[in-house]
């Protein structure tokens, strides 16, 4: 029944959440306040912009418009240098296997991320080639919980999204899966994603063996 997966990208396939929360909490402190990992789980699967408006609303902070600009630029740019070094030795366990796993099995798949950044770091990975379509964060009008970017991604893989599963770390993530008609299967904290359909620690559970021969498993 699973025609085509759609993956997230940060936090599903590549350990880059972190490196979005350092810089949002570098921004933060900028600004004079504490932004802690807790506040930090609203942003996920966030678009830039409209982290940066939940990140102002929990520093009680209001600023123009062209500021606002300003400051998402300049978090934007601590974010490319944090990634900048990145190689394929900051793919999460088991994201390369399973992703392999399933292309063996005729199963379509699609990258579905808000993030504008997304190009490059698959390019930086070397996992360009294991994605049938890619839509990243500048061909979406709607932000997640809207289902609009997994729906372009089904559009693009062609399959229908009652046939699709989309994995993912973020709340707004899953939202969106359930809100176009997908399966979820939610990747991280159980509790922290109780609306998905399954929840696992990381892709490599996904794999037959559990990803216990993979070397790969331990959580990073
Ligand atoms: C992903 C991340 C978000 C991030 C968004 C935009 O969805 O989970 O934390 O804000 O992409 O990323 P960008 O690289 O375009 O700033
Ligand atoms: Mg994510």
């Amino acid at each position: 029944w699973c025609k085509g997966a759609i993956f997230d990208l940060d936090g599903v396939i590549v350990d880059t959440a972190r490196y979005h929360y350092l810089a949002w909490r570098r921004l933060a402190e900028e600004l004079g306040f504490e932004f802690t990992p807790e506040h930090n789980e609203r942003l996920k699967g966030v678009s830039r912009m409209r982290s940066l408006e939940i990140l102002l609303e929990v520093g009680g902070i209001s600023v123009s418009p062209e500021e606002k600009q300003q400051l998402a630029e300049k978090k934007n740019h601590w974010y490319v240098e944090y990634i900048s070094a990145l190689t394929p030795d900051a793919l999460l366990p088991g994201a390369r296997e399973f992703l392999t796993w399933l292309r063996e099995r005729g199963v379509k798949i699609a990258l579905g991320s808000a993030s504008k950044n997304a190009p490059l770091i698959l390019d930086r990975l070397g996992i360009t080639g294991l994605f049938d379509a890619v839509v990243d964060g500048t061909m979406v009008e709607k932000a997640k919980p809207d289902p609009e970017v997994f729906l372009k991604g089904a559009g693009l893989m062609d399959v229908d999204p009652r046939e699709c599963v989309v994995f993912e770390d973020a709340v707004a993530g899953i939202e969106a899966a359930r809100r176009g008609g997908m399966k979820a299967v939610g990747v991280g904290d159980p509790e922290v994603l109780a609306e998905a359909d399954w929840v696992v620690r990381s892709l490599a559970e996904c794999l037959p063996t559990g990803g216990a021969s993979e070397g790969s498993s331990e959580e990073k």
